[in-house]
């Protein structure tokens, strides 16, 4: 096969949802009809429940599965499937973040009872951010749900992304009768002795009006079924796929995760108009996966389990070219050029050596400490990719040595760690005081477990009132030193030494943004 070949077949996705919206179920249900497993109940759910903040094993049981199933690559229909995991639990945010870095299109799951939830507002707005292209899973049909049109509406509102049903339910629950795929005009029956296994019986409906289908829901539901489907005709553009490869619209389909219902079409749409790898933004130009030469990007870095260890895996997103392994590539931040004997390669369940990989591939390389998030590796170019921000952390607290004669070892475990994307870094313009900055609360105590078991140190927390820290620059000299100079005690350098202010408030915020217009506040590191 060619590269153009091999290109043009590869699916590199990502599932994302608020935790318990079906992410893990639907996953798994796309595994099966990919034949990458044979089992339910093979993809771990890797959500740390809420109560278990405190229990350290959890976690590191947590960390062994998210390193199993970090990728899940699969063959369907001749196409090459990535799925890239991400974390369960919404304290591992920047995580998921970061690894939207890496793929080319989503699908977004949400609970039909819920609606839009927190942690999809969030997540959309990183999508939204990279303009990629997502397709809108309804799970949970089998329960009473939210008026499908009121969740479309929701959806258009919320996540602000034109929405087109391409798949329309017929009611809910306990009346749960199937779903119209108004793509392919056929109706899936839902027969509740279906559960979890078999897939859902299709009947071909070429006309609406036909009594047949009276025949096959009842009267009550056809007769609503046909003037829901005209109302969505008469609303919605018919589908266009190159606004949703531009981000601006939505595909919604509506199903039953846990009952496999509505995946296949999901699945075989999703094949049909998501995108293989796209081109790559770098700080000099843009990067085609076609081009010849090996370029890619480490989006993620993964601390070995085992303590006496301390490899890592590096997880490379190829973005052109072929990669081999015992290739000499040219690490671009250090110059060094530095070649991989055993690059592994994630399929389903298993980890294996590759040969070769090719764009939108995630290929996981040793590490013993020597990569960051964000390194770019290629063929002798010194590129380096950009949209691999870090996001504004929105809990701190000072990070303090409790044990004096293991200074050298928490200064290590700290610069690895944020090497890692466990947490962010910020030093205190006031004091020189260090400061850790988190998305989630838990993200402490992994710190301090890690540091403890992995790198021997030991680190006290002390309080510190942060609102949010936000990365500033300015084209008006004056007026930066003159807001460095009022604002001292609340600035800081992160580890690149660029300047940050830590708002107390957001009322704080909002002030500074009103009295220093020529100072732009930035919510990511990258801009
Ligand atoms: P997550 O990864 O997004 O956090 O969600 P996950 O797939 O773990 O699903 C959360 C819960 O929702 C699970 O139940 C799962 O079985 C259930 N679920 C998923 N899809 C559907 C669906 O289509 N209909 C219904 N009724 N439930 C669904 P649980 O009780 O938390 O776990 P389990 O013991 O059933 O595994």
């Amino acid at each position: 096969m060619t590269l153009q070949e091999e290109i043009a077949r590869r699916r590199t996705f990502a599932v994302i949802a608020h935790p318990d919206a079906g992410k893990t179920t639907l996953t798994e249900k796309l595994l099966l009809f990919g034949g990458a497993i044979h089992v339910a109940g093979a993809v771990k759910s890797n959500k740390i429940k809420k109560g278990a903040t405190s229990d350290f094993m959890e976690i590191e049981r947590q960390r062994g599965i998210s390193v199993a199933t970090s990728v899940m690559g699969f063959e369907y229909e001749g196409c090459k499937i990535n799925i890239l995991d991400t974390p369960g639990h919404e304290d591992f945010a920047e995580d998921t973040y970061r690894t939207l870095t890496a793929v080319d299109s989503v699908i977004i799951v949400i609970d039909g009872a819920k609606g839009v939830e927190s942690q999809t507002r969030k997540l959309m707005e990183v999508c939204r951010m990279r303009k990629t292209p997502v397709i809108v899973f309804i799970n949970k049909l089998d329960r009473p749900c939210k008026d499908p049109f009121d969740l479309l509406d929701e959806v258009e509102k919320e996540l602000h992304i034109r929405v087109r049903p391409l798949s329309f339910p017929i009611s809910s629950g306990d009346t749960f009768k199937g779903v119209y795929n108004i793509y392919e005009h056929n109706l899936s029956l839902f027969t509740s002795d279906e559960r979890q296994t078999a897939d859902a019986s299709t009947v071909e409906i070429s006309d609406l009006a036909s009594p047949e289908l009276d025949r096959y829901i009842g009267e009550r539901y056809a007769t609503r079924l046909r003037e829901d489907i005209e109302l969505i005709e008469g609303v919605y553009d018919p589908f266009d796929r190159q606004p949703y490869l531009e981000g601006d619209l939505a595909p919604v389909f509506f199903g039953s995760a846990v009952n496999n219902f509505g995946v296949r079409e999901l699945l075989e749409c999703f094949l049909r108009i998501a995108p293989s790898p796209r081109p790559a933004p770098t700080e000099t130009r843009l990067v085609e996966p076609q081009e010849e030469k090996m370029t890619g990007f480490v989006f993620k870095i993964h601390a070995n389990m085992d303590p006496n260890h301390r490899n890592r895996i590096a997880f490379l997103k190829i973005c052109s070219g072929m990669f081999e392994r015992n290739k000499n590539y040219l690490h671009v931040r250090s110059g060094k050029q530095l070649k991989f004997s055993s690059p592994t390669a994630f399929m389903a369940e298993k980890k294996s050596v590759i040969d070769f990989a090719y764009p939108g591939d995630i290929v996981g390389l040793h590490d013993t400490g020597n990569f960051k998030i964000g390194d770019t590796f290629t063929e002798g170019e010194k590129l380096k990719f950009t949209g691999i921000p870090s996001f504004a952390p929105e809990q701190f607290r000072y990070i303090e040595n409790a044990d004096p004669l293991k200074f050298k070892q928490l200064a290590k475990g700290i610069d690895q760690l944020m090497d890692e994307g466990v947490a962010q870094l910020f030093t205190s313009s006031l004091n020189g005081r260090k400061i850790i900055g988190t998305v989630g609360a838990l993200q402490f105590e992994v710190i301090e477990y890690r540091l403890a078991h992995e790198y021997g140190a030991a680190c006290r927390w002390e309080p510190i009132s942060i609102y949010k820290a936000c990365w500033i620059e300015s084209d008006n000299a004056a007026q930066l030193a003159d807001f460095k100079r009022r604002k001292h005690t609340n600035m800081a350098v992160d580890k690149h030494g660029r300047d940050v202010y830590l708002a107390d408030t957001s009322y704080a915020l909002a002030l500074a943004q009103e009295n220093f217009k020529d100072i732009r506040f930035h919510f990511t590191s990258e801009f």
